[in-house]
């Protein structure tokens, strides 16, 4: 079982919202789970900002029913999971902990093919939301269709 898990610091906003189109590109493949995780504990089981859901909303996309968590040791373990990380800083992070466990994950960054940051929207406007979500769906979405996983 693959499991591809979006990471961002409160997972809140950026990381939800990827999980969200993830969810969507690969709803008719059961072989493959789709999560996501902070790297901070900040919003523990909290649902997305409001921010998120609404723009998420306004392009098909119901993330409402998601819940915040922070990272776990065992999500860096298995060689199946590939984690999409929103910064660089995250993937510091992580690569820290998959040392630390010996684990086998995977971890890219959410724009691997231009390796930049996704901006942090939370202390910005709901232009930053929809900025995230163009950036998601015009970046992520076309890499992660073009690791060959058939969605
Ligand atoms: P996210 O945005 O990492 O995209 O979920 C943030 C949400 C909350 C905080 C930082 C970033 N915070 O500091 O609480």
């Amino acid at each position: 079982m693959m499991k591809f898990i979006t990471v961002c610091t409160g997972n809140i906003c950026r990381s939800p919202m990827a999980e969200g189109l993830l969810i969507d590109l690969f709803k008719d493949n059961p072989k493959i789970k789709i999560d996501s995780a902070g790297i901070m504990d900040y919003h523990p089981n909290s649902p997305p900002d409001k921010r998120a859901i609404k723009v998420m909303k306004k392009y098909g996309f119901d993330i409402s029913h998601l819940r915040a968590r922070q990272i776990k040791a065992e999500d860096l373990i298995p060689q199946e999971n590939l984690i999409f990380a929103a910064t660089s800083s995250h993937i510091q992070s992580l690569k820290q902990i998959k040392e630390r466990v010996g684990g086998e994950a995977k971890i890219f960054l959410m724009r691997e093919d231009k390796k930049i940051d996704l901006p942090d929207p939370w202390y910005g406007d709901i232009e930053d939301f929809e900025s995230t979500f163009e950036i998601l769906n015009k970046e992520l979405l076309p890499f992660v269709r073009q690791l060959g996983v058939s969605s």
